[in-house]
């Protein structure tokens, strides 16, 4: 009893000695981050910034071990860098957090010598893409990331980047599918396709036409289905119906497999993510089961009915039959290669289309430039990609949109000392640029009077008018490392111009065939930050749309 009354007279004491110890200790604190903020700025200012080579100072930071936590940056990327400290940066800074160092790169100059380096590598981002997101072994990640494998006897390795031998010869591969002859090729086959998926979907949408409470499920069941068929065959998926929705939901929780989301919290973005695998193995399996090199007939191009392309029939036999991978673990490399022939491009196509329909002004020119680009042939109507691609409104509308909607992040590591600019960097740094500060960049983009400000859709950005002529003239003037949606330099995307057919065809079909009423709030077409820095980023709210077959076709 008497202990316990001890007790009740001390608290109070107590309490006031604890409040006092914790009002010094927040002091204290203060006073520590104060000072070495001075410090860090005072380094800062001091880092010579005139004499090359220089280094990149160190940003000023109030918390010692934890460093400059960017914490706008995960709230409101785009207002981070377009009204935040980085927004006045131009040179290369290094940011420390949690005890590491990371080289931020900035300036349209310094982005370009940074994307344009063959020593950096970023083998460290695809075995994390590999392993994380297409759930490949470690043991088979390993084999593509060793320097030790060797490539096939006829691919003559050209070391024209810091990448391992089965990594360089996978992306030689990939630039020649893409490229030239193969590429005209799945152009046509893609559009013919979605010309019959578009054909068939259009007779029911006869009268007043069919709702769509998410106007994406078109794209994800049509234009998706087109894309991938005209791919890898229609063997993808006739062996797996209704596989397009589970690629979706794969496509769509890249950033739920990137940051390790335990499985219990994300089932349905790992069931997706199985289903599609498995899917590509069986169709693989079946090719591979049916494809006879003495009798399958092949088109001129090498091109076989069960693999759809040589690309597919070859990979997996030298990767597989070759080299001795695992079939689910090449199943997941196509994965892979499927997620980045697909998504950014499904987006910015999806925001095209919505983009165009709601403005009738700019909906009638781009009916006009699809009348200038269709053939007849025997009364059936063709495009002509060729003219399709040059035409000047349709190439405003595709670029405008990848500046506005495009945010992708760059990261390399440094395998020797680098040099950006006059700008040194040592070996093994990692090296982060962003497409962000330049496509939102206001002085460039936006004019003086900023009737059309950086923020919003514009394609006029992108067109020059001369007075001797009423049609305009597609222009990229003076935007050089301020326009980066497919990157740039030694690693920039091999799919950039079928990424342009992709989204002209199918925006071209869409208003050939039907009228499209867009219902949707402005609040809706925000844009969807939470997968900020890996490409195209779509809508925050979901889009319902009134789509009719359209009768007029004048
Ligand atoms: C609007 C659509 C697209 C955008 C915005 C886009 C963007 C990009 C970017 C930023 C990179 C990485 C560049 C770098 O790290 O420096 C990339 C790489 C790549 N893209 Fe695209 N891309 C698109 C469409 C496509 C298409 C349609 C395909 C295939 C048909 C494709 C296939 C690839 C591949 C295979 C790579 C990796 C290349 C390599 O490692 O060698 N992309 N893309």
């Amino acid at each position: 009893m008497a202990s316990n009354l001890l007790q009740y007279s001390s608290w109070p004491s107590n309490q006031y000695e604890t409040r006092t110890a914790i009002a010094y200790a927040i002091l204290a604190a203060a006073a520590i981050s104060v000072v070495h903020y001075s410090v860090t700025l005072a380094l800062y200012n001091a880092t010579p910034k005139k004499v090359p080579p220089k280094s990149p100072p160190l940003l000023p930071h109030f918390l010692p071990l934890i460093g400059s936590f960017p914490w706008k940056y995960f709230t409101d990327p785009i207002r981070f860098f377009t009204t935040g400290y980085l927004s006045l940066v131009r040179h290369p800074i290094r940011v420390r957090l949690l005890g590491h160092d990371f080289y931020i790169i900035q300036g349209s100059d310094h982005v370009l010598s940074h994307l344009s380096q063959t020593s950096t590598s970023n083998t460290i981002f695809n075995a994390n893409f590999l392993r994380q997101a297409c759930g490949m072994s470690d043991k088979a990640v390993d084999r593509l990331g060793s320097e030790s494998e060797e490539t096939p006897k006829y691919f003559e390795l050209k070391k024209y980047l810091a990448a391992a031998p089965l990594y360089a010869w996978s992306s030689s591969v990939i630039h020649r599918y893409l490229a030239g002859r193969g590429a005209h090729k799945l152009s046509q086959r893609f559009e013919a396709n979605l010309r019959d998926r578009i054909r068939t979907y259009q007779e029911a949408a006869v009268g007043d036409g069919i709702v769509l409470s998410n106007f994406q499920d078109f794209f994800t069941e049509h234009v998706t289905a087109a894309l991938l068929d005209s791919m890898c065959g229609t063997g993808l998926l006739a062996k797996n119906p209704g596989v397009t929705q589970a690629f979706w939901i794969f496509c769509d929780s890249l950033p739920t497999y990137m940051k390790h989301t335990p499985r219990i919290l994300a089932p349905k973005a790992y069931k997706a993510r199985e289903e599609v695998i498995a899917a590509v193995q069986v169709w693989q399996t079946w090719a591979s089961e049916n494809f006879d090199a003495d009798t399958t007939p092949l088109d001129e191009d090498g091109d076989d009915p069960f693999w759809g392309s040589k690309f597919f029939r070859e990979r997996f036999s030298t990767f597989v039959f070759e080299m001795g991978f695992d079939p689910r673990d090449m199943a997941s490399m196509e994965v892979g290669f499927l997620f980045g022939a697909s998504a950014n491009v499904t987006a910015n196509t999806y925001w095209c289309v919505i983009d165009v329909f709601r403005d009738h002004k700019l909906l009638n020119d781009i009916r006009a430039e699809v009348r200038d680009s269709t053939l007849r042939e025997k009364g059936a109507a063709r495009l002509d990609i060729n003219v399709l691609v040059q035409q000047p409104i349709l190439q405003a509308v595709f670029a405008e949109s990848l500046r506005l909607r495009c945010h992708v992040m760059f990261i390399r590591k440094t395998t020797q000392p680098t040099t950006i600019v006059d700008w040194l960097i040592p070996k093994d740094r990692f090296l982060i640029a962003w497409s962000t500060p330049g496509h939102m960049d206001s002085k460039l983009w936006s004019h003086s009077n900023d009737v059309h400000p950086v923020d919003t859709f514009w394609p006029g950005r992108f067109l020059k008018y001369t007075s001797d002529s009423e049609r305009p003239t597609f222009s990229l003037p003076g935007t050089e490392g301020s326009w980066l949606p497919f990157g740039y330099g030694a690693n920039l995307c091999p799919g950039r111009q079928f990424a342009k057919v992709h989204c002209l065809v199918t925006l071209a079909l869409m208003v050939g065939e039907f009228e499209c009423d867009i219902l949707a709030s402005s609040k809706d077409l925000k844009l969807d930050l939470s997968k900020f820095g890996i490409g195209v980023l779509g809508p925050s709210g979901t889009i319902s749309a009134r789509l009719r077959k359209r009768d007029d076709r004048g």
